[in-house]
This record gives C-alpha cells, sequence and structure tokens, in this order.
C-alpha cells in the first residue's frame, strides 16, 4: 500500500506535513535548529513580531503547572525590521514555508506590518494574533469583539495578498460569532486557539507568581477547550482551521484532525520533545494506514459524521 498523503494546502501555504510550529515556541528557528531541523516542520510559524523592539515583561515569565504553562512574556520580540534584516533571509532558505505572527496595537500598526511583509518574498503567509493576553494595548481587544475583528481583518487583507490566518482567544463567549466576521473579512483560514487566561499565587509571599498577576495557559490542561473550540468553530465555517492547545503526542493531533482542523500546531510540547514532528507525522501516517485513508483530507472532521 502506497504511503498516504498528509500534505496540505491553507490558502495558498502548501505544506508537506499538516505540523506546523505554534508561534512564540519555537523564536526563529535558530534555537532549535541543530536539534530538530526546521526541514521537519510542515511551516514555521515565527515569534508574535510588533513594529517597535518590544522587551516583554519583566520575570519570571513561565510558571509551571500540574498540566500546563503559564506564560506572561508579553510579546518580546526584536521588531519587524530586525525581523526583516536578520531573520527572513535565513529561514527563507531552508524550503520550508515561513509564518510571520504580527501583532499590534492599532489598527495602523497591523496593516504597517502586513504591508512590510508583503513585500518580502521568504513569507507565505501571516498570521494576525489578535488574542495575546499578556499585553495591555491592542491585540486581544480586537479578537474579543466580533465587529472590531471583523474590521481589522478587512483592512489587513486590503494589504497583504498572500495566505492569511488569523488567531483566535478561546476567552470569549461567542467565538464562532467572532470566527465568522474574520471569514467573511477575507480570512484563508483561522487558527484556534491562544492560550486561556490563568494565574496562579505564592502563598508564603502571598502574591501572584507572575509580576503581570495573570499570563496564557498552555499544555496539556487546554487541549479539551481547544478541541470544543475547533469542533465549534468548523461547524459553521468554510475556511481551513489549524488547530492548537495541548498537542503533545500524535494521538493528540489525530482527534484535532478528526474534529474538523486541517492542520496542527504545537507549542509547549516542543519545550520537552523537540523531535515532536517528525514523531506526529509518523504517527499520522500509521493511523491513516490502519484506517484505510488515503489522503489526509478525508480524515478532517472525520467524528462529526
Ligand atoms: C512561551 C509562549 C509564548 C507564546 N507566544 C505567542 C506569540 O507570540 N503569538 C501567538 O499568537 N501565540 C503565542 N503563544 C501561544 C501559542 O502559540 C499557542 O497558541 C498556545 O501555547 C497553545 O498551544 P500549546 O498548548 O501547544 O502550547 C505562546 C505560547 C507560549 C507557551
Amino acid at each position: 500500500m502506497p504511503d498516504p498523503v498528509i500534505s496540505v494546502k491553507i490558502g495558498d501555504l502548501q505544506m508537506k506535513n499538516p505540523v506546523m510550529t505554534a508561534s512564540g515556541c519555537y523564536g526563529y528557528g535558530e534555537e532549535y535548529q541543530d536539534i530538530v531541523p526546521l526541514e521537519a516542520w510542515g511551516a514555521v510559524v515565527v515569534k508574535g513580531t510588533t513594529c517597535a523592539p518590544r522587551e516583554g515583561n519583566p520575570p519570571p515569565r513561565l510558571v509551571e503547572t500540574p498540566s500546563g504553562l503559564i506564560n506572561s512574556v508579553g510579546l518580546h520580540n526584536p521588531g519587524i525590521e530586525t525581523v526583516i534584516e536578520r531573520e527572513l533571509p535565513r529561514l527563507g532558505e531552508k524550503g520550508v514555508p515561513v509564518v510571520v505572527n504580527l501583532a499590534g496595537e492599532s489598527e495602523e500598526e497591523y496593516i504597517y506590518l502586513a504591508r512590510r511583509l508583503e513585500e518580502r518574498a521568504e513569507v507565505e503567509a501571516v498570521e494576525l494574533n489578535i488574542s495575546c493576553p499578556n499585553v495591555k494595548k491592542g491585540g486581544i481587544a480586537f479578537g474579543s469583539d466580533a465587529v472590531s475583528a471583523g474590521k481589522l481583518v478587512a483592512k489587513v487583507r486590503e494589504n497583504f495578498s498572500r495566505t492569511l490566518l488569523v488567531k483566535l482567544t478561546p476567552n470569549v463567549g461567542n467565538l464562532p460569532e467572532i470566527a465568522g466576521a474574520v471569514e467573511k473579512a477575507g480570512a484563508d483560514a483561522l487558527s484556534l486557539i491562544n492560550t486561556l487566561r490563568a494565574m496562579v499565587i505564592d502563598i508564603h509571599a502571598q502574591k501572584p507568581v507572575l509580576p503581570a498577576g495573570t499570563g496564557g495557559l498552555s499544555g496539556p490542561a487546554i487541549k479539551p477547550v481547544a478541541l470544543r473550540a475547533v469542533w465549534e468553530v468548523t461547524a459553521s465555517v468554510n475556511v481551513p482551521v489549524v488547530g492548537m492547545g495541548g498537542i503533545f503526542t500524535p494521538e493528540d493531533a489525530i482527534e484535532f484532525i478528526l474534529a474538523g482542523a486541517n492542520a496542527v500546531a504545537v507549542g509547549s510540547a516542543i519545550f520537552v520533545n523537540p523531535r515532536i514532528p517528525a514523531e506526529i507525522v509518523e504517527g499520522i501516517n500509521s493511523y491513516m494506514k490502519q484506517k484505510g485513508y488515503e489522503n489526509i483530507g478525508e480524515m478532517v472532521g472525520a467524528a462529526r459524521q
């Protein structure tokens, strides 16, 4: 029996396998390159990038919980110009599609970022982060309201001709409504989910562990919430969905695909197992052979039928 087809197309983003990095968990790819080649991934989604460089929030920025990680990184990044000069030329040589995650404080900033990347051939897609829970201005304010989200996406759409993904927050009560508005405004795909707002208290200091108070929870604890989000959103939108949140094993990735995700992204698991993309690809391959699927598309949303 020939190997099943696991290549996936999201908008014009052609990936040899459906496993992407989740933004913020793989930097700009350099740190991990010697452990696991970039080429193992279907696409590399880089860190949240802003107009100006950002120092991020004061440390500690990460705290472990029994089944997840709370981060309050606050979009630490070198800014778009440095990313264009230093990171993109290196990333562009690897033969893996590059997706840049963008975060802005205003509509104008998102538009500026998208326009700067429109000029760069190395970038196949952008992912608009309108869901970061760790910054005070912008971002999640757009992602929490269907009208604002739709308006922002429509503006960016006018300024960016390649694949446009929009990353949504689960910290809302009307996710399908927001997803629908973003689809209608011209997004090519949705990324679900960003982290869930959470906190840990140090009982000795009698203070939150994170100086920012709260942060975003990721990892195994959020997988059921993420699956539910993918399930609900794919019931009402037609654009492809990239599912993420607590994917640590091939079985986790398969669950997301069966729930309706066309591709998956892995974040927190990279910190404990950088070799995870190859393992997930292998696991998906064997599952497809076992179930008699020839093309991964046949599996998408199979849990609904
Ligand atoms: C340390 C850290 C940094 C992150 N930074 C970003 C970011 O810059 N932009 C973004 O859209 N999501 C960011 N995220 C969210 C992840 O991309 C992902 O949506 C979330 O962690 C759920 O996936 P996981 O459970 O596999 O980690 C970050 C997550 C972590 C743990």
